[in-house]
């Protein structure tokens, strides 16, 4: 089947061109952590913030993901390895046409993280690790799904029957333990303009 697939770029327009149309150049955050760290609330105030400064970005959410081009996937090492690649690839796609793609997906293992480092390219891109354990997600339980979890009304459960692996390679850590939610987004922020300059 590989074989009778010819991808092709050169007659499209470039995304060289499209970086100048937007007056920016592609870049993708990857933030991971577990369900509850922060991620999205970290994401969702980055996004804005660039948006307002007339950056073009894409929020790529795995909760988001999920109720669309990624329904049907579960939560068993295959599934998420499915939803975690083809989240990978919408941000490569997307990035080498401009958009600044911030993602927020629990990833939680190291072979999912050296899958989408070997996807993207890495000299626009950064992995940030939106720590906080267990306990404080828990306690936090924005979603109730740790009540949930408790109650044994969840399977794979991300730290409790699903393993959650403390990254290697995060380019940045943002404690959300120890940071407030302002200090979250200044770092963040302080380390994409370092990314990007
Ligand atoms: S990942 O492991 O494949 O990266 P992803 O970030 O897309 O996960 O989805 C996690 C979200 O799905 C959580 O924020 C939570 O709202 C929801 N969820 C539902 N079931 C589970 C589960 N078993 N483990 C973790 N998250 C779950």
């Amino acid at each position: 089947m590989s074989d009778n697939i010819h991808p092709e770029y050169e007659r499209q327009v470039s995304p060289e061109a499209k970086q100048e149309l937007l007056g920016q150049r592609g870049a993708v955050l990857w933030l991971y952590g577990l369900s509850g760290s922060g991620k999205s609330t970290i994401a969702n105030a980055l996004e804005h913030k660039l948006h307002a400064e007339g950056r073009y970005v894409v929020m790529l959410d795995g909760d988001n993901l999920r109720s669309g081009i990624n329904a049907g996937l579960g939560f068993t090492d295959e599934d998420r390895n499915e939803n975690i690649r083809r989240a990978a690839e919408l941000a490569k796609l997307l990035s080498r046409n401009g958009a600044i793609v911030i993602l927020s997906l629990i990833t939680p293992q190291e072979k999912f993280r050296a899958q989408v480092r070997s996807i993207i390219p890495q000299d626009i891109y950064s992995e940030v690790y939106v720590k906080a354990s267990f306990d404080a997600c828990k306690q936090r339980d924005v979603k109730g799904l740790y009540a949930k979890q408790a109650a044994g009304e969840i399977k794979h459960f991300s730290g409790a029957q699903s393993t959650f692996e403390e990254p290697q390679n995060a380019d940045l850590i943002i404690d959300t333990v120890a940071l407030t939610e302002a200090e979250s987004l200044d770092a963040i922020y302080t380390h994409y303009k370092f990314l990007t300059k």
